[in-house]
């Protein structure tokens, strides 16, 4: 696999469904690596000018879905070390997906769709979850898109019997790994 690395630390992209923990495993993942967060939601919130309920509410979910796959070219053209949190849905797109895993390692962070829909119950910021039994609905989305988790990640967590701490230190063990064998790779 061709990933242009060239010794420094890449961005590492967290995919996984709503309630798998991107942000905030991805907050202690970054201050323990020393390099900047990034949520790709939060960073179209800013591009957008508004919440995502009012984008999905005002514009509908194809525009969503374009300023995310804008947003997330613009933060991977950058080529910063950073650890990016993405919203489920980003794996849906085969330009997305192809975008991620050029930018460095992608870490699919899963659980039971029973303990994710116990996570995002009563979020009213998540407008698919609007009107729906979230647990019907986790599946529902679990079936249609783990194969493109599967398909993008360098590595799945389990995080149903992992706290914060422990999915951030699988995580810290496999990017030594990455980069050692990137390193040994170009040398
Ligand atoms: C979505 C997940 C959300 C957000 C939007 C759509 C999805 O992000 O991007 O509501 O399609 O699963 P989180 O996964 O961070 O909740």
């Amino acid at each position: 696999m061709d990933n242009g690395y060239t010794g420094s630390l890449p961005t590492i992209t967290l995919i996984g469904l709503m309630g798998a923990g991107k942000s905030t495993i991805g907050r202690q993942l970054a201050a323990r690596l020393h390099i900047p967060f990034v949520d790709l939601d939060e960073a179209i919130v800013t591009r957008a000018g508004k919440s995502i309920p009012k984008i999905f509410e005002e514009d509908g979910e194809c525009v969503f879905r374009s300023f995310e796959g804008e947003t997330l070219a613009a933060l991977c053209a950058d080529g910063q070390p950073m650890v990016l949190a993405t919203g489920g849905g980003v794996v849906m797109s085969a330009p997305n997906r192809q975008r991620m895993k050029k930018a460095g390692p992608v870490i699919w962070l899963d659980a039971s769709a029973e303990t994710l829909a116990s996570r995002i119950r009563g979020d009213d910021n998540r407008p698919l979850l609007r009107g729906v039994d979230p647990l019907q609905k986790t599946r529902e989305l679990s079936r249609a898109r783990s194969p493109y988790y599967e398909q993008c990640a360098d590595l799945r967590v389990d995080t149903e019997m992992l706290d914060v701490g422990q999915a951030v230190d699988a995580i810290m063990c496999f990017v030594e790994r990455w980069k050692r064998e990137k390193t040994a790779g170009n040398g």
